[in-house]
């Protein structure tokens, strides 16, 4: 290991750059491995940060650098079949394993077994599981044989921060922190490996990646989806890394989704005419030329190969705000939101979503919200108060009358009724009259205001039942409940 000091006078490793296609350079990672250090090396998804998975201190060594929590476990990297032995507990593969393995490995799906004993404790983060893949990149492969050990590998970005697909992007994030890396151009798939959990009754999948949903169900048949709600019954993510935020640029990201693609286009327009940053615009290919012109500073193609990379570039551009046009949610285009929904953090814009506004938000329209999701309609719905204070928690009789309805609003906060939310909904229901005129005054001429019962062709005003009985808000929720049921139910017929 070489160590060097930087102009602060800190101790700092002397990060070697070699060329991922040189044997004397995979030999030479190979000893730092086997010696407890730390090498970044290219695989098909992106760059992984590896160490020795059997070798505790080493592996530490990685949380160290990335910053990582340690309750988030890492990914063991195996050259072939035989590896497993020794890191996962089965004696033998499963049938579905079996059938996986043949079809996908090496590639980019990461399994879930039961781990074996011999596997430190830190690897897994303290779970009975340990993941493992075998990626499809012949510089891995050879690193791995030439170790002779399985390598535990995060991506070799510093936690936070998208996930690396070019040595550079290691450099930048980990140079001065670990021992080499291995530079072997770009990474092909650019997305990190689909997670499935073989370990659960059903297969589940905890991250959408380029081995898709669709493929594993041509194998498995049934798989369920664990990502979107990564959290178990125990309350504690699955898949532990999902919970963290991810892939954050400098830039906000605002991420924009409705079925028709001229309302997006629309609604980001507006937005950048609005506003004094620094925009730009990422979408598609087939949508990119619609974000011609002057209005935004910048746009970028959005693409699996393309997505982190793009991420990065914000930064280096000096982009302050971007606007995505999201992708359709199938395919590969579930991995690709997946990781967008993370770099956006809560700023992701429906175009179709329903609003329902009261005056508190507190009962009423949060109510009318998680009554609208049971009818699973595809369009998502969110509420939002005339006078609401912002961070109130749902009411207690609220909370009572949905759970008897077997819905719940979980982290649930209050928000107060503002223009952009009017602009961003594609209709938006009142309780009263009152909330009409209030609405209609923020936003004016929108067309798309309406008074609840109206709109579900009855005439009464739904009443408050702020400070009332149980009994009071289950009469509340049940009146919304008909009405939203007979929306629904004409679907057809109206603008949702
Ligand atoms: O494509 C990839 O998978 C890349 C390359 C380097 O192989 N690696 C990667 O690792 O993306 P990382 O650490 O950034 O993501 C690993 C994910 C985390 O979300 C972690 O929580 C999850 O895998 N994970 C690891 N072990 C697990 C386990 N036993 N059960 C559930 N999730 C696990
Ligand atoms: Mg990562």
């Amino acid at each position: 290991m070489q160590v060097g000091r930087n102009t602060r006078n800190v101790v700092v490793l002397m990060t070697k750059l070699r060329c991922a296609s040189n044997k004397s350079a995979i030999a030479e990672a190979a000893e730092t491995i086997k010696g407890g250090g730390l090498v970044a090396f290219p695989t098909e998804t992106v760059y992984g940060l590896g160490a020795n998975a059997l070798c505790d201190k080493a592996v530490r060594k990685i949380f160290e650098a990335k910053g990582r929590p340690a309750d988030n476990p890492l990914i063991v990297h195996i050259a072939d079949v035989d590896m497993l032995e020794g890191v996962v507990a089965e004696p033998k593969l499963s049938e579905n394993a079996a059938k996986l393995v043949e079809k996908f490995w090496p590639g980019a799906l990461t399994l879930i077994f039961r781990k074996a004993s011999g596997v430190p404790d830190i690897v897994s983060g303290g779970l009975s599981t340990i993941a493992v893949r075998m990626p499809d990149n012949q510089a891995a492969l050879e690193l791995i044989r030439a170790a002779d050990a399985p390598i535990a590998a995060p991506s070799a970005n510093v936690s936070g921060r998208p996930s690396p697909i070019r040595a550079e992007h290691v450099m930048s994030d980990l140079g001065g922190k670990i021992d080499m890396v291995l530079d072997g151009g770009l990474a092909k798939v650019g997305i990190e490996s689909t997670i499935l959990d073989l370990s659960t009754q059903t297969p589940t999948l905890l991250r959408p990646g380029a081995v898709t949903l669709e493929m594993l169900e041509d194998v498995l048949g049934t798989v369920a989806v664990g990502y979107d709600l990564a959290i178990d019954t125990a309350g504690s993510p699955k898949a532990p890394g999902m919970k963290y935020t991810h892939y954050k640029p400098n830039a906000k990201i605002t991420l924009v989704k409705a079925k028709r693609d001229a309302r997006v286009e629309r609604f980001i327009y507006n937005r950048i005419a609005e506003s004094g940053e620094k925009c730009a615009v990422i979408a598609e290919k087939a949508h990119l030329d619609k974000y011609g012109g002057k209005f935004a500073l910048k746009s970028y193609e959005l693409c699996p190969e393309n997505l982190f990379g793009v991420l990065r570039q914000l930064d280096d551009d000096e982009i302050t705000h971007a606007f995505v046009h999201a992708p359709e949610e199938t395919g590969v285009g579930r991995a690709i939101m997946n990781r967008l929904k993370k770099a956006a953090g809560d700023d992701i814009i429906d175009l179709d979503a329903v609003l329902f506004v009261c005056t508190g938000n507190t009962c009423r329209s949060p109510m009318a919200e998680a009554i609208w999701r049971k009818y699973d309609t595809g369009c998502q719905s969110f509420s939002r108060g005339i006078t609401a204070f912002e961070g109130d928690m749902l009411s207690i009789n609220s909370k009572e009358a949905l759970h008897k309805m077997g819905l719940e609003l979980p982290d649930f906060a209050s928000k107060r009724l503002t223009k952009d939310d009017i602009e961003s909904a594609s209709i938006v229901l009142c309780m009263t009259r009152a909330h009409v005129q209030h609405a209609e005054r923020l936003y004016p001429n929108s067309g798309k205001i309406y008074q609840l019962s109206h709109y579900a062709g009855e005439n009464a005003d739904i009443i408050d039942p702020f400070g009332g009985t149980l009994d009071e808000y289950e009469v509340c929720a049940k009146h919304l409940d008909m009405l939203i049921e007979k929306i629904v139910e004409d679907r057809s017929k109206r603008k949702i």
